[in-house]
């Protein structure tokens, strides 16, 4: 079966920085991928190219087998549905209004507006205005707009981000329900939990490259030696924060670390088990000869966030997983 999406080798630079550093797709109709990765990866960007809205530096970039030029715009458009990072609706509008402004630009029916209405949950808010919604209910009403004209392939750029679980959750159940639909769905997040749930395929990105892909097993076989140590302490002051720093630094080969300041938890992803037991007592060692008061240890296989920090030394959220 041809791919859905074809990218060759594409770039993107924006005056001397370069955002997109050559990326690779090939993905098959009815696929569910996530692009996993953290603020500044090139998600947008890399969306935003697949979508016609900006223009690649180098590379090809197929959809259905065609690229964007002006003869295959109306064709492509028709296929696609797009969900933006950001949605500015015009506030005067109620939900069913702003529905009917798309349904005439897409020439669908009012039947179709009140089915999608229903199918997004958003029966009880057709008559608000959309400055009244919450972010759940704005998210829900991008959602809406995007599938209006029934396109094979939708766009979703961050659908969750900054929703609340519940809100997030009503989102998952409608992303689940196009899902078998058989639709395909490109949908960018830096939730792990997210890419897991969801996706048949994940790609991992970070500064404008793809540093893993595959199923979740596949990626987490791979990476299946590795070991994720976590140590858990009470409280840290300043000065230890900084000698912890250097130390960690000077065992760079062993592991990649991390520091969550605010769950109080340091990680080590190891990539193999061998010098295991000498590692932790090392590391038991240290942190008590820096009178940090340690509770708990956890040692677990890695998950995405793990194997992403091993493969980048930065973790997929700033700060908390
Ligand atoms: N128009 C632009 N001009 C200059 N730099 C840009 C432009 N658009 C994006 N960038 C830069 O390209 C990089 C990738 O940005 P992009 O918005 O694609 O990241 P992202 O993965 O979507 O991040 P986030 O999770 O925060 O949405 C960033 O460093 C960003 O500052
Ligand atoms: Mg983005």
């Amino acid at each position: 079966m041809n791919p859905i999406i074809e990218v060759k080798n594409l770039k993107k630079r924006f005056k001397d920085f370069w955002a997109l550093k050559g990326i690779d797709l090939e993905i098959p109709p009815g696929t569910f991928v996530s692009v996993l990765g953290p603020n500044g990866a090139g998600k947008t960007t890399l969306l935003e190219i697949l979508e016609g809205l900006q223009k690649p530096t180098e590379g090809v970039v197929k959809l259905f087998q065609r690229e964007w030029t002006k003869e295959n715009e109306k064709f492509l458009k028709q296929k696609i549905g797009l969900c933006l990072q950001e949605t500015r609706f015009i506030d005067k509008l109620t939900v069913r209004e702003i529905m009917m402004v798309f349904s005439s630009i897409y020439d669908v029916s009012k039947s179709r507006v009140d089915e999608v209405i229903d199918l997004l949950n958003l029966n009880d808010k057709k008559n608000t205005y959309t400055e009244n919604l919450s972010g759940g209910q704005k998210q829900r009403l991008a959602l809406a707009i995007s599938i209006l004209h029934e396109p094979e392939l939708l766009f979703l750029d961050e659908p969750t981000t900054g929703l609340d679980p519940e809100a997030r959750k009503n989102i998952w159940d409608v992303l689940l329900y196009f899902k078998k639909t058989n639709k395909t769905i490109i949908l960018t997040t830096h939730y792990m939990e997210e890419a897991q749930n969801l996706s048949d395929y994940i790609y991992l990105i970070n500064r404008g490259k793809i540093v893993a892909k595959g199923t979740l097993n596949q990626i987490l076989q791979q990476y299946g030696k590795f070991v994720s140590l976590v140590f858990h302490y009470d409280q840290m002051a300043l000065s230890q924060k900084q000698k912890l720093h250097r130390l960690l630094q000077k065992d760079q080969e062993l592991f990649q670390f991390q520091l969550f300041e605010h769950e109080k938890k340091i990680k080590l992803v190891l990539k193999e088990t061998k010098q295991l037991m000498e590692i932790i007592e090392n590391w038991i060692a240290k942190l008590k000869k820096l009178r940090l008061n340690l509770y708990d240890l956890e040692i677990h296989r890695p998950n995405l966030n793990d194997v992403f920090l091993y493969l980048t030394g930065t973790n997929l959220k700033q700060e908390s997983e």
